[in-house]
């Protein structure tokens, strides 16, 4: 496990999730502008003024290009407060390590406030849709409660650890799903998971762990579809305060009225 550990003092910390932004070097996904959809959510996040930490959940690039990370770069490297990320399906990373480590942003994967710790796992299969959490990233979870077990855990990765009743969506999951809730199950201080890839809002609780999915900044998907459906919902983010008692308060918040609609591509995105 890397040793390396972002430690913040706040007691009840604020974050803001961005997922999913889909930057690139071309202009548009599916009709939607990604650049200008991310900027229209970030400039509505503008409203909380006491922000903690900053994730970004994967999918930050949709074509692997240096210049959709240096976009980002540019975003929040002087952001006033960290901003961590992991890797998702469609990103590099390699190039992820190379670009977004600079100002505020840090690539390190364990944040530890007073009374909570975060692990950000890599649940890239290279290559693949569907992710998975290798054995070592499943063992960070255990070792980190150790080293804090008074600590409330949140884990943060970029695929669905929970099934969306959505079929097309769902064989795009986290593949090894079960595996992970094995191991959640011998690790009481887990009380929230975080997680992107999924366009659309998600809080449910299994296992009593609170799981949580987040609007896209960019196009959303819309629940409960069989096939691949994209939804008129509005890019989003969501805002968390993780509280002494290990609950989270959160909500997500989306861009008003409907300036963003995407074009249905039957191929997929
Ligand atoms: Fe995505």
């Amino acid at each position: 496990m890397s040793q390396n550990i972002l430690k913040l003092n706040h007691s009840s910390p604020q974050l803001l999730q961005f997922t999913d932004l889909h930057l690139s070097d071309k202009e548009a996904l599916m009709g939607i502008n990604c650049d200008e959809s991310f900027a229209a959510t970030k400039a509505l996040a503008t409203k909380f003024h006491h922000v903690n930490l900053t994730l970004l959940t994967g999918d930050i690039s949709q074509d692997h290009s240096e210049a959709s990370y240096q976009k980002c770069r540019e975003v929040f490297r002087n952001q006033g407060h960290p901003v961590a990320w992991i890797t998702g399906n469609h990103d590099d990373l390699s190039m992820q390590n190379d670009i977004l480590s600079d100002g505020d942003i840090t690539p390190i994967k364990r944040i530890v406030f007073k009374h909570w710790q975060l692990v950000l796992l890599n649940s890239q299969l290279p290559g693949q849709v569907c992710g998975n959490l290798a054995d070592e990233q499943l063992a960070m979870i255990e070792s980190a409660a150790s080293e804090y077990p008074e600590h409330h855990l949140m884990l943060v990765m970029h695929h669905h650890p929970v099934l969306m009743e959505s079929q097309w969506i769902d064989n795009h999951r986290l593949l090894n799903s079960d595996e992970l809730w094995q191991v959640i199950a011998k690790v009481p201080q887990v009380k929230c998971i975080m997680f992107g890839h999924v366009h659309q809002a998600v809080d449910v609780t299994q296992s009593g762990v609170r799981v949580l999915g987040c609007p896209s900044t960019s196009i959303q998907f819309t629940p409960k579809q069989q096939e691949f459906s994209v939804d008129t919902a509005q890019p989003g983010f969501r805002h968390l305060e993780l509280l002494v008692n290990g609950s989270v308060k959160t909500q997500v918040h989306r861009v008003e009225g409907t300036p963003f609609i995407a074009d249905f591509d039957p191929a997929g995105y």
